[in-house]
């Protein structure tokens, strides 16, 4: 009996040392195009979007109605994400290979903790893009709003692309426009990262400049008067909406799953990870400030148009109506870049997985021409469209929100862990003030949810959780085997060239 569960602790505990991850990756033909500046626009695409240009309406004035005291809600969510993108960037300068908070669970705490992991990760990018391919079809019908009777009806009405149905009783919403967006994106993430990179640069640009626009414009109507009262709702309308807004910062981890495609990576990634951070905290903060200060909060609170597009309501209150139009516009163009950088994580975590057997290898096939996951990339986008038939914008950030934290809460850990047990590998970012900092950022994390995570949501967690062990005992568990057997890859003719190159040069 003794020496079945021994085998069986010794396989879900089973780690990779980050050297082994070193060697796999250096096998992958995953091309390094990324320097810091790149990783930082991929980070701002990743993080600026729902959160801002629709959840800070619901935070301020809808549920949480934590009017101008929303400033705090952000803060905190920010400290509790500062404190845990120390604990990424640590990792990702020890660990920089594809896989991100996956990766770095394999190597503290085993095998099944991975699994679960990458499981958990799901939730936060592909089950969070669900939320925000929503939200982008929403502002696209908004936008469509000012063109209605100048282009064609298919187009601006929304009544041909959204659809309900009753399935055994079972209503669903078929959004026909947003499964669309997940195909486009899909499309792109399959074509490789080049083209991803050029088109997230453009949409970065975009929407940082429209919200860069409405803090100049809104600035000037400012009255300081309307910050009092300051917390309406008191400390639960400020915790409220630290958990509802924590989904505006989801995102700058994304950035650690790049961690192959990047130059220098060790440098480079906790630059990206924390420069995300900080600039997205500030630009939020600034938002906050003139949203707030340009109504009293009686005027606002309740306010359907202002809890659905906060910064366009705000800017037509103010009579720059054609400003508004350009922030619906960047809003479009912010979502879409946030929808291209979470599929993008969503697929590099499971190539990751497929790598280490925890998937079937045929998921990191790399396409022999574009050089990217592609068989990964199309059934992240079929998941994903699917999941729109499923979950509401709510049901789906919430969702993504507790994943979020469960990934954030264990990296945290997992820092702690790695610095004792492997003191002496190589980080060239090292945290200051272990292990406070990872501490602190567990405890806020568990506060916050705590404080804020809805039943229905804990419940959805539990039962996606459970399916996880279970598809790990069926799969996993059984073909995951270490050290790994000769990876099923497709060499591209460059890297075959390169491999005979090296060869040569032995
Ligand atoms: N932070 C991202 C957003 O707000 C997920 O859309």
């Amino acid at each position: 009996m003794e020496k079945p569960k021994s085998e069986f602790l010794s396989k879900i505990l089973k780690r990779k040392n980050p050297e082994e991850f070193l060697q796999t990756a250096k096998k992958s033909n995953l091309k390094k195009t990324l320097g810091a500046t790149d990783l930082i626009i991929l980070g701002i695409g990743a993080v600026v979007g729902t959160g801002v240009f629709t959840l800070s309406g619901l935070a301020i004035a809808g549920e949480a109605a934590a009017g101008p005291s929303f400033i705090i809600s952000l803060i905190i969510a920010a400290i509790a994400c500062i404190f845990s993108a120390f604990c990424y960037a640590e990792f990702a300068s020890l660990i920089p290979v594809a896989g991100s908070a996956y990766t770095y669970t394999f190597a503290v705490f085993g095998q099944f903790s991975a699994w679960i992991m990458g499981w958990v990760l799901m939730l936060e990018y592909a089950i969070g893009n669900i939320a925000v391919a929503l939200a982008l079809s929403s502002y696209w019908f908004e936008f469509m709003k000012g063109f209605q009777g100048i282009l064609p009806d298919i187009i601006t009405n929304k009544a041909y692309w959204v659809h309900h149905l009753s399935i055994f009783g079972y209503s669903l919403e078929v959004n026909i426009l947003s499964m669309i967006f997940i195909a486009f994106i899909s499309f792109l993430l399959y074509k490789g990262m080049e083209e991803s990179k050029r088109m997230a640069e453009i949409m970065v640009i975009i929407k940082v400049g429209v919200i860069l626009l409405f803090v100049i414009a809104g600035a000037f109507y400012v009255k300081p008067e309307n910050w009092t009262p300051f917390m309406p709702s008191g400390m639960s309308g400020i915790f409220k909406g630290a958990f509802l807004i924590f989904f505006a910062y989801i995102g700058f981890d994304a950035v650690s799953t790049a961690a192959e495609e990047t130059k220098n990576p060790q440098k480079n990634m906790p630059i990206a990870i924390i420069g995300t951070l900080l600039i997205c905290s500030l630009i939020y903060i600034a938002v906050a400030a003139v949203l707030t200060g340009l109504f009293p909060f009686s005027a606002i609170v309740g306010n359907q148009d202002f809890i659905h597009a906060p910064i366009a309501y705000a800017l037509n209150a103010i009579n720059q109506n054609f400003l508004a139009m350009l922030v619906s516009m960047g809003a479009i163009a912010g979502l879409f870049s946030v929808l291209l950088v979470l599929q993008l994580a969503a697929t590099r975590v499971l190539f990751a997985m497929s790598r280490d057997n925890l998937l079937p290898k045929v998921f990191s096939k790399i396409h022999p021409k574009f050089s990217t996951p592609y068989v990964i990339t199309i059934a992240t986008g079929i998941f994903t469209m699917i999941g729109t038939l499923v979950l509401d914008l709510k049901g789906s950030a919430d969702l993504c929100n507790i994943g979020t934290f469960t990934a954030f809460i264990i990296v945290s850990i997992g820092v702690i862990i790695l610095r004792y047990t492997n003191p002496n590998a190589e980080r060239a970012f090292k945290i200051p003030l272990m292990p406070w900092i990872p501490l602190a950022g567990i405890a806020c994390c568990l506060f916050i949810i705590y404080k804020g995570i809805p039943m229905d949501a804990f419940i959805a967690f539990a039962v996606w959780i459970a399916c996880g062990v279970a598809i790990y005992f069926m799969y996993g568990y059984k073909y995951a085997n270490l050290p790994e057997e000769a990876p099923v890859e497709v060499l591209t003719d460059e890297a075959q060239e390169e491999a005979a190159l090296e060869s040569i040069a032995d």
